[in-house]
Order: C-alpha cells, then structure tokens, then sequence
C-alpha cells in the first residue's frame, strides 16, 4: 500500500477534531443559557452544521484508519492504545449524533437531554485530543523516515 495513504487518517482526524472545538465553542451561549440563566443568542443551525461534519469525518477517519491497519499489518491492533482508545469514540460519537438530531427535529425547552448530549460530545472531543497524543507516537513509529 502506498504510503501517502497512511496519511489520510492522521489528517481527517484532526480536521474533525478542530470542526468539533468549533461546535463546542459555538455552543457555550446555549451552555450559559440552558444552565446559568444568563441571555445569550446561540448560532443553533451553524452549531449542527459544524457538528455533523465533525461525527461524519471522525466517523470516516476511524474506518479508515482500522482498514488500513487491517489491509497492511495483518490485522487490527497493531497500534496498541491508540486502538482501543480509539474503539471508545464509536458510542460518544453515536450518542452525540443520535440526541443532536432529535433535539434539531423538534425544538423545545428540555431540561436533561442537552446535558446528555453535551456530556458525550465533551467525552468525544477528550478521546479525540489523547488521540491526538497516542496517534502522534504512532506516526513517528510507522510513518516517519
Ligand atoms: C462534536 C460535536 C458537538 C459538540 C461538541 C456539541 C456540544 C453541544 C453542547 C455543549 C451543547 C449545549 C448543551 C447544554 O446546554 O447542556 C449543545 C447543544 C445542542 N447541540 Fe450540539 N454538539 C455537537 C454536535 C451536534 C450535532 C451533530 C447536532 C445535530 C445533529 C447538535 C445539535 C445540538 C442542538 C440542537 C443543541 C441545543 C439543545 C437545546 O438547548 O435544546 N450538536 N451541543
Ligand atoms: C478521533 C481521533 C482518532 C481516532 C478515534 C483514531 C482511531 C484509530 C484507529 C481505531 C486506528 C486503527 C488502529 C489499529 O487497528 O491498530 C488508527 C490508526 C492510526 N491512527 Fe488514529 N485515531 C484518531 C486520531 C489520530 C491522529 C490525530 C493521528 C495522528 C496525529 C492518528 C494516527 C494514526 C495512524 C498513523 C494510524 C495507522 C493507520 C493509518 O495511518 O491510517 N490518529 N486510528
């Protein structure tokens, strides 16, 4: 496999993690607002445009990254922590999805499921920046000359 593809991953995963710093940042107004009480207008349609882009790469990111670890070093787990790590993205990013696009379909005051939301997509952004860390030990191991 040519090794330019090995790049791919790396690279999709961080342009999705800094899309996903910026829905975060785009949705403290509506923090201050659900929990603080304070009057704040929240960017609420660019908020979900930037967020699903964020899911959808990190998504595609980390099927790729497991094919390509599958297709050339003989299977998965090759690379240790940063792929268990890794395994625990799938359901924050299923949950932050899942309750975003409920909360986009129908809007209404609601007291538990932003939180909820907001809890998984924060543990989402965590893995993804020790990703960051772990999937840097890897491309210095691997990729690197
Ligand atoms: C990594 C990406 C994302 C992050 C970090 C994120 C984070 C947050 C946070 C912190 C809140 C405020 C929750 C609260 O006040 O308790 C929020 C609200 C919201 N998010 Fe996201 N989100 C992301 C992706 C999405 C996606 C993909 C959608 C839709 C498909 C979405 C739809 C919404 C909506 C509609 C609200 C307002 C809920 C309400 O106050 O009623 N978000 N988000
Ligand atoms: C949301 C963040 C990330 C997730 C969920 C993730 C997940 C994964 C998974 C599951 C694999 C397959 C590992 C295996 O089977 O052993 C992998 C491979 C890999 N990851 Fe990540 N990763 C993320 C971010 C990053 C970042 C930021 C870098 C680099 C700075 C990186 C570098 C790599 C490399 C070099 C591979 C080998 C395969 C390839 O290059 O396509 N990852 N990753």
């Amino acid at each position: 496999m040519p090794k330019l593809l090995f790049w791919i991953h790396p690279i999709i995963q961080l342009v999705a993690t800094a899309m996903a710093a910026y829905a975060l940042w785009l949705a403290w107004p509506r923090v201050l607002r659900n929990h603080w009480g304070q009057r704040t207008t929240f960017a609420w349609n660019e908020h979900v445009r930037w967020g699903k882009w964020a899911h959808i790469l990190w998504m595609a990111g980390t099927v790729i990254g497991v094919a390509v670890v599958a297709r050339s070093w003989g299977g998965s787990g090759a690379t240790g922590n940063h792929y268990w790590i890794g395994q625990l993205i799938m359901p924050c990013i299923a949950g932050g999805y899942i309750t975003g696009v409920m909360m986009d379909r129908e809007k209404k005051p609601r007291r538990y499921l932003p939180l909820v939301h907001g809890v998984v997509n924060l543990l989402a952004l965590a893995i993804a920046a020790v990703q960051v860390v772990t999937g840097s030990q890897v491309v210095r191991e691997f990729l690197l000359p």
